[in-house]
This record gives structure tokens, C-alpha cells and sequence, in this order.
């Protein structure tokens, strides 16, 4: 397709009108609808983390001197689980994008929406209940956590100076 054909100029108009839109909520004067209750740090020890956890849990292989053990979801309920969890950490990453925890209307969006792709590829597979497209996926969720800490984390930030 050209890329100065009409529906794609259309496609580029429609993100700056609705990015236009957030920042009178977040920039005017009238208050914003939502109440933010976790800063980043309270929302990655409360929710990001121990739901990835769920996630990287889920599927493993433990080898001992007794033998192989193939840790993976197998009854409906276990299933739910890992989607509930992958739900929630999708969602986490629209919560990232809300003021006041966004850093900033660039490179953090695109982190915070690095989560909810490959959170929502975890989605997808626990749907399909297949546990090798989840493996996979979570070694691309963990991915996402190291690039925004890679960028945004204080801690390490600092140790690369
Ligand atoms: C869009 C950016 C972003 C993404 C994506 C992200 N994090 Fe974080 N994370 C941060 C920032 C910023 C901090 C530092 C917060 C602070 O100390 O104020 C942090 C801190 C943490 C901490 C340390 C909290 C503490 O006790 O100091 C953990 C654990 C963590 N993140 C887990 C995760 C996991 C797991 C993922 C992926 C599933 C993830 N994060 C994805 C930005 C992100």
C-alpha cells in the first residue's frame, strides 16, 4: 500500500486525536476520573510481579535423581489461572501509561505497551491451553520487564553510569 494513501493518513490522524484527548484530562484543569492508588514500585511488587510469577511458574522442568518432572497447567482451573494472571498483567500495562506513573509520552508508552503485547500473546496461549506458546511467551514477557528497568530502573540506570 502507498503510504500517502488516504486510509493510511487516516490511521495516523486518529492516535494524535485520541492522544489529544488524554492530555486534557491529565494536563487541564478538570480532575481526572481515575484515583491512582500504587506508585510503580508498590504496583510491580503488588501486581507486575507476583502475576508474571504465576505465568513463569506454570510451566518448567524439574530434574532430580528420582526423574524428569514436566511442571505445566492440566485441569480447566489451573488454565484460568495463568489467563487470569496474563489478563492482569496486561491490563498492568495500560495502568503504566496512567498519570502519574508514566515517565514519559515516548519511550515508556512503548515499554508499557511492549508488556501488554506479549501479556496478551500469554493470553492467547493459555486459551489454547499450549504450554510450549507459553513458555515461550514468558521468556517475551520477561523481555519487556528488562527493557523498561533497563531504561527506567533507578538501581540499574545508576550502575550503568
Ligand atoms: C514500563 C516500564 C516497566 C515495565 C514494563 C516493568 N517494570 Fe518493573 N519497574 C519499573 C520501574 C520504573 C521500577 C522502579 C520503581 C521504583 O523503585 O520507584 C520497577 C521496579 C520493579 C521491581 C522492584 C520493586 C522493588 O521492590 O524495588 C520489580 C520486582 C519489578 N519492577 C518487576 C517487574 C516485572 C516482573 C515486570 C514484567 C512482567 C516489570 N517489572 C515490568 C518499570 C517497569
Amino acid at each position: 500500500m502507498r503510504l500517502d494513501s488516504p486510509p493510511v493518513r487516516i490511521l495516523f490522524l486518529m492516535p494524535l486525536v485520541s492522544a489529544g484527548a488524554v492530555c486534557c484530562w491529565g494536563c487541564g484543569a478538570a480532575p481526572v476520573p481515575f484515583k491512582p492508588i500504587a506508585d510503580n514500585k508498590l504496583l510491580m511488587q503488588s501486581v507486575i510481579d507476583p502475576n508474571a510469577d504465576v505465568i513463569w511458574e506454570s510451566v518448567k522442568t524439574i530434574i532430580t535423581a528420582q526423574g524428569t518432572e514436566e511442571i505445566r497447567p492440566r485441569t480447566e482451573d489451573e488454565w484460568t489461572a495463568v489467563r487470569n494472571s496474563a489478563i492482569t498483567l496486561a491490563e498492568s500495562g495500560n495502568l503504566l501509561m496512567m498519570v502519574p506513573r508514566a515517565k514519559d509520552g515516548d519511550e515508556w508508552m512503548k515499554r508499557a505497551q511492549e508488556l501488554i503485547d506479549t501479556s496478551q500473546a500469554a493470553i492467547r496461549a493459555a486459551e489454547a491451553k499450549n504450554a510450549d506458546r507459553l513458555f515461550t511467551v514468558g521468556g517475551d514477557i520477561y523481555e519487556s520487564c528488562s527493557h523498561c528497568h533497563q531504561r527506567y530502573m533507578e538501581a540499574i540506570t545508576n550502575a550503568n553510569k
